[in-house]
């Protein structure tokens, strides 16, 4: 460990060379959403011409995802663990599978050999006194895969924040690559009217001391908008994002409530802006853990008052939450919203929230539907969702019968389309 500095200087190579590693037919594991380490990614793609069927498992893309792009297709095929906006077109045409997997069982499927890593490619900070590198917005599935893998390729990058928790030593590196640049960001979503109305909405639901999960966009984001009159709330979350700093700010986040990890932001990602990346920067306060502790059920249902807030593309009237699937196309993917909500649903007082916009494609599809979309999975079952929030109001649907739950969802579904859904509910036999 003491010579750790000589160490760094043996395994420091240029990214062409480390990747130089990578053989057709291996399985290329790359580091999550904002984590992703851009430089090693490009010199993969690089080498485009020599290889062929090459792997690529990643999960929350946030980068320009080039080897899933048209032309590519011999070199690299990418096994999708999320859809998003820079892979969704590649699977829609063939250059990409979605392999469905809870967020929280992701690192079991690299431990137990399911899915055996060839290569991993991290983005690290660069090294503290004892030689660790904290894997700084990225711990999730990376540091299980970079625990498996036969490769470790780390890209050593100043700009990364030192976050607390999980972290690699150098000696578990091969091949380290210092190539300095901002990381990814993501911007602030815009709220809208409706986006607020379901904010405040659910804001309603939220009370002192309670912790809470907060999903990926606007709704989330609109959700904190009101919560600055609470007290003590807490976060323990798949990820978390700019709107959250505010509040800490504002001393309304505060995590002393926090039934396990007191005192700590919990999360297993992070995504946003620098402003994030400067409040998580050495702030002892801020932990992330891999998936399979932040987002386990087990461990989410310890908090009292555990609140989580995700949001879908359909609701049935039912209670059925579809969430990733727009018919049969593969519009995103099941990520931690059921993790979070049975941890949420173990909780003492604990509350699963659904909240979603009424309607969509500009008002024309109602999203609270009498049956999901043919083709569309269930992302999360009837008998998961405490509550369903639209602009319109919240239906808690826990303890009621089909028949009040449809006459709940109905009056929070768009009134020009309450009559026919009633007619629907009554042709169905649900009402
Ligand atoms: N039928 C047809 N189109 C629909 C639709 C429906 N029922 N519902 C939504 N759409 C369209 C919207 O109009 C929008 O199209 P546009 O971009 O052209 O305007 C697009 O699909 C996206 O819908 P939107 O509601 O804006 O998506 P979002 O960015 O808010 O994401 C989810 C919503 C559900 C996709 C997202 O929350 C998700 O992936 N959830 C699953 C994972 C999860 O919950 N993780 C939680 C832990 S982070």
């Amino acid at each position: 460990m003491n010579n750790w500095r000589e160490i760094y200087q043996e395994k420091m190579v240029s990214a062409k060379h480390a990747l130089a590693q990578v053989k057709s037919g291996d399985r290329v594991v790359a580091g999550h959403a904002c984590g992703e380490p851009t430089a090693l990614i490009n010199a993969l793609v690089d080498r485009a011409a020599e290889l062929s069927n090459v792997e690529i498992v990643h999960m929350v893309a946030m980068g320009e995802a080039k080897y899933a792009q048209p032309g590519m297709e011999k070199s690299f095929h990418h096994n999708a663990l999320f859809v998003g906006g820079s892979t969704r077109k590649a699977l829609e045409e063939k250059r990409a599978d979605y392999t469905p997997c809870f967020f929280s069982e992701i690192p079991r499927l690299f431990k137990n050999n399911i899915l055996p890593v060839d290569i991993i490619l991290l983005q690290v900070t660069p090294p503290d006194k004892q030689g660790f590198c904290s894997y700084g917005v990225s711990a999730d599935y990376t540091q299980a895969a970079a625990e498996c893998a036969k490769i470790v390729i780390a890209q050593v990058n100043s700009c990364v924040p030192r976050t607390g928790g999980a972290k690699i030593h150098l000696d578990a590196i091969h091949f380290i690559v210092e190539h300095n640049e901002p990381l990814i960001e993501l911007k602030p979503p815009k709220i809208g009217d409706i986006e607020k109305a379901i904010g405040e909405n659910v804001a309603g639901l939220i009370e002192d001391g309670a912790t809470l999960q907060l999903g990926i966009g606007a709704i989330p984001d609109a959700v904190l908008l009101f919560l600055t009159g609470k007290k003590d709330l807490g976060i323990h979350s798949e990820m978390f994002s700019d709107g959250v700093v505010v509040l800490a700010e504002r001393g309304v986040i505060t995590n002393r409530k926090k039934t396990i990890n007191p005192g700590k932001f919990m999360a297993t990602f992070l995504m946003g802006t620098k402003k994030l990346y400067d409040f998580v920067n050495n702030n002892p306060d801020v932990e992330l853990r891999p998936a399979d502790y932040i987002n386990d059920p087990y461990i989410v249902g310890q908090h009292e008052k555990m609140v989580s807030i995700n949001s879908a593309l359909q609701v049935d009237l039912m209670g059925q939450v579809n969430a990733e699937m727009i018919g049969y196309r593969q519009f995103s993917g099941v990520g931690g919203q059921l993790d979070f909500i049975r941890g949420a649903s173990r909780s003492l007082n604990g509350k699963s929230i659904i909240a979603l916009p009424a309607t969509a494609a500009g008002g024309k599809i109602s999203r609270i539907t009498c049956e999901l979309d043919k083709g569309a999975a269930v992302t999360t079952s009837r008998n998961d969702v405490h509550y369903v929030v639209t602009e319109y109001g919240v239906a808690e649907l826990r303890g009621k019968s089909l028949r009040k739950r449809a006459q709940a969802l109905i009056a929070i579904s768009h009134p020009d389309f309450r009559d026919k859904l009633t007619a629907e509910a009554i042709e169905k036999g649900l009402m």
